[in-house]
């Protein structure tokens, strides 16, 4: 069958990720019989230089007709770019935020791993990590303070800014729904995080995930307290099954998860909606400290292809085989330099991408 892939290289080292993530893609589609179709389209940093602004509708559309998305990075450097020099809505990670809100994808999915073979770059001690974590931040994505009324103006005199984090029952139950559906198929645990405590939009949180939950009678739901999880995540992460939070508290706190598992540059994620039509990125950002010099490491992408693969193509088989193919080259000492140790062998991007696709 033929998948047709929107391709968002992005900025930063976007290209060099996206360019090994399709090596791995076209080796899979070339055994298992699949073909992969790729439609560049230009959004952030690029599509300013190009258009002028972060994300065109021409490129929201052609994303809309695609099967799936796969997204390297957006955004450069905030002191130095002239990309910032601009109104907020036309800056580089505006045109992330448009595309998530035009194709409703409002869960993201962000899996905090430690795989065996990287366990020394952990910063949590030995007996934190025991036999490891691997737990998973169901991030709302489309709402929240994200997506709010804001304004910058002066009142009484004085500068003043203001955000507005609202969520709405509905927007919260199908987040939730998600959250479920996912523990369902593994340890049947939700600790759903928020600040109920002080806010409003937390309490009902709350309310309506307590409500989602009596349908999922099988799967155990927690509540916690956001500054708390942050504490938890470093002190017992392997406490977590399924984090199901809104926008602003995923962001932090799956940042800070991914950073437990040693490697930023190892974590994949993808963001989907009600349809099969999903947007498959890595968790770190684009790197421009380092673009351009085949240091990056593809692994993230690659295995933001895989979730790709079995979420929005259903291809379980050949996502097994991506995901078996990235633990292998690891196995076999392989390294890019963010997780390089004494006694590996260090490879740029380039080789890593090859390495992986000759596994497959
Ligand atoms: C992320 C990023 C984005 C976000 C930025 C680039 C707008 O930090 O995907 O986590 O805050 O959602
Ligand atoms: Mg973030």
């Amino acid at each position: 069958m033929n998948y047709n892939i929107a391709v968002i290289s992005g900025d930063g080292i976007g290209p060099e990720i996206i360019r090994e993530a399709r090596k791995v893609l076209d080796t899979v589609g070339a055994k298992f019989g699949h073909s992969f179709s790729y439609t560049e389209v230009l959004m952030g940093g690029v599509s300013i230089d190009a258009t002028g602004v972060p994300l065109t509708d021409e490129a929201l559309q052609t994303a809309k007709n695609s099967d799936a998305v796969l997204l390297g990075a957006v955004g450069g450097d905030v002191g130095k770019s002239s990309w910032y020099n601009v109104a907020p809505h036309l800056r580089p990670e505006a045109g992330l935020l448009a595309l998530r809100k035009g194709l409703e994808l409002f869960a993201n999915i962000r899996p905090a791993v430690l795989f065996d073979e990287l366990k020394g770059a952990c910063p949590l001690r030995e007996d934190i990590i025991g036999e490891g974590f691997d737990f998973i931040v169901v991030r709302e994505l489309t709402g929240g303070l994200y997506f709010g009324d804001r304004w910058t103006k002066e009142v009484d005199g004085l500068r003043t800014a203001s955000d507005t984090l609202i969520y709405n029952e509905k927007e919260i139950a199908r987040i939730a729904k998600t959250a479920f559906e996912i523990a369902r198929k593994r340890r049947k645990k939700v600790c759903s995080v928020d600040k109920a405590n002080v806010l409003d939009s937390s309490r009902l949180w709350r309310q309506v995930t307590k409500e989602v939950a009596e349908e999922y009678p099988d799967v155990e739901l927690t509540d916690m307290l956001v500054d708390n999880c942050a504490m938890q995540i470093v002190k017992n992460p392997t406490q977590f099954d399924v984090i199901l939070t809104e926008n602003m508290f995923g962001d932090i706190l799956s940042d800070e998860a991914s950073m437990i598992t040693g490697s930023i540059g190892m974590l994949a994620s993808a963001s989907l909606g009600e349809t099969k039509l999903g947007l498959y990125e890595p968790s770190h950002g684009s790197a421009p400290d380092i673009a351009g010099q085949n240091k990056a490491n593809p692994i993230a992408t690659i295995l933001s292809a895989a979730m790709m693969l079995r979420y929005s193509f259903n291809l379980d088989k050949e996502a097994d085989k991506v995901e078996a193919a990235v633990r292998e080259v690891l196995k076999k000492g392989y390294r890019t330099v963010d997780i390089m140790s004494p006694g590996k062998t260090l490879v740029g991007c380039d080789r890593m991408g090859d390495l992986i696709a000759a596994e497959i």
